[in-house]
């Protein structure tokens, strides 16, 4: 499976730190906001990832991960002129699919939570057509909203409506196969201009080939589109690692335990930054690889 991360939008809502640069370059607590989505998509077993975002914010994502090699991955760079919706990054990224199955997340979305990493994965491996994520939320409103029926079957999809019918909002990351080009392609654009990706998830729908998986309670989801958005990740990121002990999101961790890289090519990793906490924690993590008992790892989400 192939992986997108759309870190493009002019973050107008984030005005004025986001006119120094991409929003999903802005620190969440101790790394860059992009760092999470890219862990979640690495935690699915996804090495081969294209970056959308704006032309002037590119060079900066490039300097950020290079060419991915560093953490044994492929990743591509590819410029959106203009925000045109999310859609608009299965037509932006059409060559990056090649008619696979993908994965898209958007770039300032994070999610932290017990049984995710094999939830992703699991989700992966069946997909038919596309799956999308429902999440328990108290304001649906500010999302897209899945309706189910009785028996928690998916019957219907709305981007923020007025009166939301569920609390059910549908986070920022999809699965879809290869098709999903050809359906953005359809794609008449909403009254605010955009290609809607409510509307390639009805598509798949109508179609009886849209998968609904539920994120328990175990998992938090959190956007940093806002000021105040943004202080809550923050500070969720920071008191959970401050308690644990252990990152999250820190992308070296998983490239390693992934299998995407060495022990060693991540310690040199955290050396390169060892003035910092964020560094020393990640040489550490490569020093401690050979001690993580198998059941540590199982229950990290890690293969
Ligand atoms: C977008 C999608 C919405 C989804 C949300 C998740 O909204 O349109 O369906 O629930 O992302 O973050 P946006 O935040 O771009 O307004």
């Amino acid at each position: 499976m192939r992986g997108i991360v759309l870190a493009g939008g002019n973050g107008t809502r984030l005005q004025p730190l986001s006119f120094v640069g991409s929003k999903q370059l802005a620190p969440c607590y101790d790394k860059p906001i992009i760092y999470y989505p890219l862990s979640m998509l690495m935690l699915a077993g996804i090495s081969e990832v294209l970056i959308i975002s704006r032309p002037d914010d590119l060079p900066q994502f490039r300097r950020l991960f290079g060419d991915g090699s560093d953490l044994g991955m492929s990743i591509a760079y590819t410029a959106q002129d203009e925000p045109r919706g999310i859609a608009d990054a299965f037509l932006v990224g059409a060559d990056h699919i090649r008619g696979e199955d993908n994965a898209l997340i958007l770039g300032d979305n994070l999610f932290h939570g017990a049984n995710l990493p094999s939830l992703l994965r699991r989700s992966a491996a069946k997909l038919n057509g596309c799956v999308l994520f429902g999440h328990h939320v108290a304001d649906p409103e500010r999302f897209g909203v899945a309706e189910v029926d009785d028996e928690g079957r998916l019957v219907a999809i709305e981007e923020k409506p007025d009166r939301p019918r569920s609390n059910l909002a549908i986070p920022g990351l999809y699965f879809f196969d290869g098709g999903v080009v050809d359906v953005a392609k359809r794609l008449t654009p909403s009254a605010r201009g955009e290609l809607e990706i409510t509307d390639v998830l009805r598509a798949y729908l109508a179609e009886g080939r849209a998968d609904l998986a539920w994120l328990g309670r175990g998992v938090t989801w959190l956007d940093t589109g806002t000021h105040e958005s943004l202080l809550e990740a923050a500070l969720f990121v920071r008191d959970v690692q401050r308690r644990q002990g252990t990152r999250i999101g820190c992308v070296e961790e998983i490239a390693m335990h992934m299998g995407f890289i060495t022990p060693d090519d991540c310690y040199r990793l955290g050396e390169r930054m060892a003035s910092s906490p964020y560094g020393r924690y990640v040489m550490d993590c490569a020093r401690s690889y050979e001690k993580v008992p198998a059941s540590a790892r199982a229950a990290a989400g890690w293969t």
